[in-house]
């Protein structure tokens, strides 16, 4: 079974996704970090963000690796890394590329080769994995994103005005919805599921439920055959 989490940043994706992951037994993929890693790994290579064809080359060789909550580039240990703001500033450039998009489409749909997972994305749902049994938007209002996002800071001691988190965060999202190819957008059959107002349990309960309602429709029609 795969079920596909996609939505704008901050909406609490990761979270509710690993959180899924671990509620059904499935694994857990963070195509996010796939982008990052490529990201960081061109900026190690010091490549121009002009030169398409160097960063195509280098996102072919990269070797991606997600161990335990941890994931790896060429054998080392980038989880932190991959995350700083230096990496966010400049992901455009290789998540705009289509080529850099099938490359990391292919790996996508090969990891979820055989297994049960969840994925979690931009377009999860409506690129990657367009036959997913359950698809879910997950999205919430960007005045509650960039205060979630403020708070998060806050318990690791770093107080940034809501407005600077809200401008970031309305760049973001207009590259995620406007790039050329695989732009954040919920597939057509996809729950969208508006998270304002509601806690991460609430949001938990809810996406449970609904992977549980499609789960059981399949086992039914399953069982008519
Ligand atoms: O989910 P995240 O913040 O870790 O993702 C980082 C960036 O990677 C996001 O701004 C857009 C890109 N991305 C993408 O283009 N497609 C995906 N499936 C996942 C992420």
């Amino acid at each position: 079974m795969i079920v596909t989490i996609d939505g704008p940043a901050g909406a609490g994706k990761s979270s509710i996704a690993r959180q899924l992951a671990d509620a059904m037994g499935f694994d857990f993929l963070d195509t996010g970090a796939m982008y990052r890693a490529i990201a960081l790994a061109a900026i190690r290579a010091d490549l121009s963000w002009h030169d398409r064809d160097a960063i195509i080359k280098l996102a072919k060789r990269c070797q991606i690796e997600f161990r335990e909550r941890q994931v790896w580039l060429n054998g080392n240990d980038v989880t932190e890394l991959i995350r700083t703001p230096s990496v966010t500033d400049v992901i455009r450039h290789v998540a705009d590329l289509p080529e850099v998009r099938e490359i990391l489409t292919q790996r996508q749909r090969t990891f979820a080769n055989g297994r049960d997972i969840v994925t979690e994305g931009r377009d999860q749902g409506s690129e990657v994995f367009p036959d997913a049994d359950c698809k879910i938007f997950l999205t919430a209002s960007p005045e509650e994103r960039a205060k979630r996002r403020q708070q998060q800071l806050a318990e690791v001691q770093r107080y940034v005005p809501l407005e600077d988190i809200l401008a970031q965060q309305n760049r973001r999202d207009l590259e995620d919805q406007s790039r050329p190819v695989g732009r954040l957008r919920p597939a057509d059959d996809a729950f969208v599921l508006d998270s304002d107002g509601l806690s991460l349990e609430d949001v938990l309960l809810e996406v449970l439920r609904v992977v549980n309602r499609v789960r059981s429709e399949h086992a039914a029609s399953a069982d008519e055959r």
